[in-house]
């Protein structure tokens, strides 16, 4: 757009209309605009300026798509100043998105009117950066320091309401920007400028302890503790030395790889929606949701659904068994209330059937199956479904690894056959699989994305194969971990050494959690088709053996009670890896946490190039999204694959080639990894053009 910025004279007034759509982003063309507009409101001998948004927003902050380009002149906090010291009065309206450089611009300006749309606040540490025009240094002169800190170490948005409780703005409006405004400055007439940095330097509060609390709040993370040194510095330095430090510290920031893995994550999560294949497809109608199963997978699909306000007919076997399942969601509806995401549980409930008669699902739009793990099951389960079900309704199963096309196939309509594969607890976990059999309709697709959105959801699309994404990936690691516990590594090292790589829980403590059992299962499943050249984690059967499964029997790798819910090493465990070790001839030897972690991030990376060339995932970034959304990898490492194009991954093969030497079965190397490095391309370049 060439001109982003406009001008209006109205009674004197000069209405200066930020017009940068999608969401007023602070571009180059913007902060060059503004500053334009300044100079001519000036010049014109405007009795006041007001600044809005066109459209639903104010400024939703800086162009995050300019991050990582050289920035270019008029840098943001000139503009701040320049604002500030306009010999007009500046009024800023605040409505819609009003965040990060949108929310400094307002600071800067002399008063700040809300209107009712507004959310406010300071999110960069959110990307991995502080706020660097003045922000950490206007706020807390305003707010006072521990409001300041509290905004902007989290950053979370707050609305008009409380923007003025807590100082940010003068006066709340119920009109649109526009009008607020001019209203306003009517008001203000002939009370002239008054700079937020003329306004006293804030009280202390307690740094020291604030900085402690971020380094154990956001372990691993730089921004949020760093936020709290410039804040500090607002109360111990003059504004303009204050400014000086903030600057310092923002652009160390900005040049951080936290910036750059963060940013990556924001836009691939807006990224992994916008699939090509489906630009002209429109999603199918769905108002109401059929439920097969009513365990712990089908209760929590049946909460997420109803917290927004999704009617369900969740059926189980029995009258008993369904009534059980209406439990397990009022538990859930009711740690809802609990959290403050919703005031009465009542009216949603009332939202739910739940029944012994499948019949009742003949009506459903979506039916989503959550029954035990097993083909045999599952075909009778669609079988059934298919007779029942009314023409055009989404058949959706929620298996983890059985194979979609299978399943489809027991239908007369494998084109309305659908993998939704939620993560427990299915109401509260943020990942949706969307599993796309061979026969899927592209409009059950669209409706798939569409439902996740409606649920709070951020959805991937996958193909199908054993595991999909995620768990095939998860399963790669867990056996590399493994492995490594063999070789001589133990549980908790590797444990340890992961959550302070930034994984939200080591291989090890998730294993307890899911319970050692499944995972036991599966290996027995499995068992015949094994190849000779597969080692075997004979430990976790002992494990097993000895009816340790995990937190649910109090012992699993490690031995929980009451006193250590979160669970303590056991040098029990310990001795029976030994043993093992010993049976199978292997002398242990030492591992350095960095050589753990290169390994596990190795099994993944290399699994991950098997699926993209496989096309189970599409683009590199659906395998970012996963990981993050539902396997605990640090977002501010932008996903693996983000993490791989920032280590090299010419290094990266030069590694696997060195784990190759030593068991050339379990690290072939995936081809795409061979194929990217030679040709000296990154993930990031498969990403490009792949998102409409
Ligand atoms: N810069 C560039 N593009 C942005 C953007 C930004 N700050 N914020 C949003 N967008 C884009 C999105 O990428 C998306 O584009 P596509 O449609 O092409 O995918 C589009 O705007 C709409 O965004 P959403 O899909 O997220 O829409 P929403 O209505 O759900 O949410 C929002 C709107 C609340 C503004 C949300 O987008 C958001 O939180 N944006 C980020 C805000 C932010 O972090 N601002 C601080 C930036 S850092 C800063 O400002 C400090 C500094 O000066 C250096």
């Amino acid at each position: 757009m060439n001109n982003p910025v406009r001008l209006d004279l109205e009674n004197g007034i000069a209405v200066v209309t930020i017009d940068n759509p999608p969401v007023n982003a602070l571009s180059h063309a913007v902060r060059a605009g503004l500053l334009r507009m300044i100079d001519t409101a000036e010049a014109g001998g405007a009795q006041a300026i007001v600044l809005i948004g066109a459209g639903r927003d104010f400024i939703a902050g800086a162009d995050i798509s300019e991050f990582g380009s050289p920035p270019k002149e008029p840098y943001l906090p000139d503009l701040c100043r320049r604002i500030e010291k306009s010999s007009c009065p500046v009024i800023a309206v605040l409505h819609g998105a009003t965040l990060g450089g949108g929310l400094e611009v307002a600071l800067s300006a002399h008063y700040r009117v809300a209107t009712q749309t507004a959310r406010i606040g300071l999110p960069e540490v959110l990307l991995g950066i502080i706020p660097g025009a003045g922000g950490t240094q206007r706020l807390p002169r305003l707010t006072g320091a521990e409001a300041a800190l509290d905004l902007i170490t989290t950053g979370r948005h707050v609305t008009a309401k409380t923007a003025l409780e807590l100082g940010i703005v003068d006066h709340l409006a119920n009109a649109p920007p526009k009008e607020a405004g001019l209203a306003f400055a009517e008001n203000i007439k002939g009370q002239g400028q008054r700079p937020t940095s003329d306004l006293p330097q804030p009280d202390a509060a307690d740094f020291d302890a604030w900085y402690s609390r971020m380094e154990q709040v956001h372990r691993g993370q730089s921004a949020p503790k760093t936020a709290v040194r410039a804040i500090e510095a607002a109360s111990s330095l003059p504004f303009e030395e204050g400014l000086l430090r903030e600057r310092d510290l923002f652009l160390t920031l900005m040049d951080s790889p936290q910036r750059a893995g963060l940013i990556h994550a924001f836009f691939a999560e807006r990224a992994v929606s916008k699939l090509p294949e489906l630009k002209e497809t429109n999603p199918r109608d769905i108002h109401t949701i059929g439920i097969l199963g009513g365990g712990t997978m089908g209760a929590g699909i049946a909460a997420a659904c109803l917290l927004k306000s999704l009617p369900v007919t969740l059926v189980d076997r029995t009258r008993a068994a369904a009534d059980a399942a209406r439990e397990r969601i009022a538990q859930s509806i009711q740690g809802a209330v609990k959290r403050g995401k919703l005031e009465d549980a009542a009216p949603v409930m009332d939202q739910l059937v739940t029944t012994a008669e499948d019949l009742d699902l003949a009506d459903a739009d979506l039916i989503i199956e959550a029954v035990f793990e097993d083909m045999e099951t599952k075909h009778e389960v669609f079988a059934r479904l298919d007779a029942i079900c009314k023409p055009g309704a989404i058949l959706a199963t929620n298996t983890s690894y059985l194979d979609i096309n299978v399943i489809a196939a027991r239908t007369s309509r494998p084109e309305d056959v659908i993998g939704l594969h939620f993560f427990s607890p299915a109401h509260i976990m943020k990942l949706l699989e969307i599993v796309v059999a061979d026969k899927t309709a592209p409009d059950v697709i669209a409706t798939g994305f569409s439902f996740a959105k409606r649920l709070g959801k951020t959805a991937v699309r996958a193909g199908v194969c054993d595991g999909f994404i995620g768990n095939r990936i998860l399963s790669r690691y867990r056996m590399a971990m493994d492995n490594l516990v063999l070789d001589g590594a133990s549980p908790y090292q590797i444990d340890n050494a992961l959550t302070e790589f930034g994984m939200a829980m080591g291989p090890f403590a998730v294993a307890d959690l899911a319970g050692l059992d499944i995972a036991w299962a599966a290996r027995k499943r499995k068992a015949a088709s094994r190849t000779p050249y597969e080692r075997i984690p004979t430990f976790a059967d002992r494990l097993c053996e000895m009816g340790r499964f995990g937190r649910k029997t109090g012992q699993g790798f490690y031995l929980y009670s009451e006193k250590a819910p979160q669970g303590i090493p056991d040098p029990e465990v310990e001795a029976i890896i030994a043993e093992e070790r010993a049976k199978a001839d292997i002398i242990p030897r030492d591992f350095r946490d960095d050589e753990i972690v290169l390994r596990f991030m190795l099994a993944i990376v290399n699994e991950a190039a098997y699926i993209l060339d496989d096309g189970i995932a599409r683009r590199p970034l659906d395998i970012d999204v996963t990981l993050v959304y539902g396997y605990g990898f640090p977002r501010w490492r932008g996903g693996p694959m983000h993490w791989a194009d920032q280590a090299g991954l010419g290094r990266l093969l030069d590694s696997l080639h060195t784990l190759q030497d030593e068991d050339p079965h379990f690290w072939a190397i995936a081809p795409l990894l061979s194929r990217l490095a030679q040709s000296d391309q990154s993930f990031a370049d498969l990403n490009k053009g792949m998102s409409r």
